[in-house]
């Protein structure tokens, strides 16, 4: 039987053995389909028909530096029947690799989502030393969370050969990747092999700066910022870039009443990432001066899940990797055929609306 994705083109479904019985508690490398399906929400739903309110199950990779924000996508992304997630592709970034590595292990295991492989990724950008942002995430990149060495395995191989492998072996097109820490990974992978820029599906980024100004600098955010040649490697390969820079993601704020509506959803995944959005509201109190901190990470996947939540522009976007005073700027130019535009640049988002949708995807995980 054929499904039908997103952008309208057939995909087959995915073959893998019925094999296993495993004992509990134990993990797998490669679990069977049937441990699979009973942990994924996405392929459960897939296998059901591949619709889930009226959308395509997505097929998807996270790229991440977990990080507090990047915690809370992950723990979405989980918990959402329209997203079959393929595998958690970590990077160094807010805190180095050896900790993205284990945080993300760590936020799997909360979640109890031990059939999605993590892998451990680049540990400093192409050209850069490594950056870091332990004043946003906490010195090992998770708030206030206690950290502890969890249970479930490192995934064979580094991040950016889990992404070409598990891209060139689905249908093109059917694979999107969310990239929500520096783009290392990503143009490590393109660099490896060059048809993956044609095979991606849409890759979802947050990062960059426009109208807001920047966070890191004046002019850059954080995750353009840390690698810029990397970034300049992904917007110049052709690939469709769904961008959610500052510009969007600043008018999706987590003052006390979001963060108390996930608090009171019943589940371990929902207490914690209530507990992160508290210690990042925090810093936003003291380091910022503000009040309600922004959710950067997690606007990819509420797109990937509701793009009528955001509203973008087509264009063309360039990174700056020569100048120290602007490195990393993100150039938007709007002045461009929409008709033929690879870059897409988010100018609004529904910050109430963002927030239903974590709220009501983690109440029906829970
Ligand atoms: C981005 O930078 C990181 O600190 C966050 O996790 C997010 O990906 C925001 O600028
Ligand atoms: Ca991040």
């Amino acid at each position: 039987m054929t499904r039908i994705r997103f952008d309208g083109s057939e995909e087959k479904p995915l073959s893998q053995p019925l094999d296993c019985d495993p004992p509990e508690n134990s993990i797998r490398v490669t679990p069977c389909r049937a441990c699979v399906k009973r942990r994924s929400p996405g392929l459960a739903a897939r296998e059901a028909g591949g619709l889930v309110r009226g959308v395509t199950v997505q097929s998807l990779i996270i790229d991440c530096d977990p990080g507090v924000d990047d915690a809370v996508a992950l723990f979405l992304a989980f918990a959402a029947p329209e997203l079959e997630l393929l595998a958690v592709t970590t990077v160094g970034g807010n805190v180095p690799a050896h900790l993205t590595q284990r945080n993300a292990r760590i936020i799997r295991q909360i979640a109890g989502r031990e059939d999605v492989p993590v892998h451990r990724g680049a540990e400093r950008p192409l050209k850069r030393p490594p950056a870091g942002a332990g004043a946003f995430h906490g010195a090992e990149g998770l708030g206030d969370l206690e950290p502890f060495e969890p249970a479930g395995i490192i995934g064979d191989g580094p991040s950016a050969n889990a992404i070409v492998d598990l891209v060139m072996s689905r249908p093109q097109g059917s694979v999107a990747v969310a990239v929500i820490g520096p783009m290392t990974n990503l143009a490590l992978a393109m660099r490896r092999e060059r048809r993956l820029a044609e095979w991606l599906g849409p890759v979802v980024v947050m990062g960059g700066a426009r109208a807001e100004g920047g966070n890191i600098t004046a002019s850059a955010e954080f995750n353009i910022w840390a690698d810029p040649e990397a970034a300049a490697v992904v917007f110049g390969s052709g690939c469709q870039v769904i961008v959610l820079g500052l510009d969007a993601t600043h008018q999706v704020r987590a003052d006390e009443d979001r963060i108390a509506a996930i608090e009171a959803v019943d589940s371990e995944a929902a207490r914690t990432a209530a507990a992160l959005l508290r210690f990042s509201q925090r810093v936003e109190r003291e380091v910022v001066g503000g009040e309600a901190s922004p959710l950067h990470d997690p606007c990819t996947i509420a797109w990937l899940m509701r793009p009528d939540l955001f509203q973008t522009r087509p264009c063309r976007i360039e990174v700056e990797t020569n100048s120290d005073l602007t490195r990393g700027h993100t150039a938007v130019e709007f002045r461009v055929d929409p008709a033929t535009a690879r870059h897409h640049w988010a100018v609004a988002a529904d910050g109430q609306g963002v927030f239903d949708l974590i709220v009501e995807t983690l109440r029906n995980a829970a």
